[in-house]
């Protein structure tokens, strides 16, 4: 179907500033250089000589080779694959074959922390203010291994969050016998939906109380409490550019405490339900146009909360001018290790 020009128009810039999960830990091993496409840049992800995770820019500032293609780790560095000139963790040159001195050049970045599993970069202008707090289910024995679902759409990641407030689609998308209720509190950057669904699963109707936690725009947690699964979702959007969004899924559910064997049935019963729910709203997002005054009934003014608190994520400078940002450290206290 062709695609309306409007469905790719938006008046938010495409890069709130915030934290954004590029990597699961066990994606970035100790001995390769990873290649990223993100906030409409090529990147890449590796780790220093203590292990610690950096993201940087992908191409070299020598002759303009892609230090993913073919780069090599060398004693925590980054090595081209063209002239052979590596670049540490904050991006700096630290050695050019033949040079005469080192080069003053370093290649631009993204302040980085990793925990809860999963390595996140900052973007946005200057240093983060502000910290997502660990996800303590994703180290919890209590909770089964995640079931990982990544799909992109097109659409700005801003309506991807807008999703957990649109209190009507639960109804028609993941079968909700009514309209959910939810309460709102913001403070800053975080904010919180708490609220109910109740919707029939296999037949029978079943109450479930959810908190959703959104780590400003790019990081939600949605925990969920019933008398049949307990689970706690981590959502992860992220802008790929401009026109494309990555969500990437991360569900951990609780084993039953009495009968935990019965873990990969859950698992499988909730990948049928729930995976294709997700791809009907992708199917959804990938036409749809922003709709700047939505005609909201009086029970969806969430949408309309959200959307204030999601102002405050747009920054000219960072939508402006996605170029080098100063070289940070790449990991500060939550530094972590894919062993660890
Ligand atoms: S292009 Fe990278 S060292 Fe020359
Ligand atoms: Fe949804």
């Amino acid at each position: 179907m062709p695609r309306d020009p409007r469905a790719d128009a938006y008046p938010m810039p495409a890069y709130p500033h915030g934290w954004y999960a590029v990597l699961r830990s066990g994606e970035l091993r100790r001995d390769a250089v990873v290649s990223l496409h993100y906030f409409g840049r090529a990147l890449i992800a590796f780790r220093d000589a203590d292990g610690r995770a950096a993201v940087r820019d992908a191409h070299c500032p020598h002759y303009g080779a892609h230090l993913g293609v073919g780069g090599k780790l060398v004693d925590g560095t980054v090595q081209c694959p063209f002239h052979g000139w590596r670049f540490g963790p904050d991006g700096r040159c630290v050695e050019a074959p033949f040079a005469p001195r080192i080069p003053k050049v370093s290649i631009g970045g993204f302040p980085v922390r990793e925990h809860s599993g999963l390595v996140f970069v900052y973007a946005g202008p200057g240093e983060p203010a502000w910290e997502v707090p660990e996800i303590p289910e994703t180290l919890s024995r209590r909770f089964a291994k995640p079931i990982d679902d990544a799909c992109r759409a097109r659409i700005h990641i801003q309506e991807m969050r807008e999703n957990i407030v649109d209190e009507s689609h639960f109804q028609f998308i993941h079968g909700q016998r009514e309209p959910l209720v939810q309460d709102w509190q913001a403070d800053g950057p975080l904010a919180e939906a708490r609220g109910r669904i109740s919707r029939r699963i296999f037949g029978r109707d079943i109450d479930n109380s959810f908190d959703a936690f959104m780590y400003g725009p790019g990081v939600m947690v949605v925990r969920t409490q019933g008398p049949v699964v307990s689970l706690t979702a981590v959502a992860l959007t992220t802008p790929v550019d401009e026109r494309t969004s990555e969500m990437r899924m991360l569900y951990y559910i609780r084993k039953p405490r009495r009968l935990p064997f019965l873990t990969p049935c859950l698992k499988l019963a909730f990948r049928a339900e729930a995976l294709g729910e997700v791809r009907d709203e992708v199917r959804i997002w990938d036409h749809k146009i922003h709709q700047p005054r939505p005609v909201l009934l009086p029970h969806e003014k969430g949408i309309r909360t959200l959307r204030r608190w999601y102002e405050q994520f747009y920054s000219p400078d960072f939508a402006a001018a996605p170029g080098p940002t100063p070289a940070a450290p790449p990991c500060a206290e939550h530094g972590r290790n894919v062993g660890d």
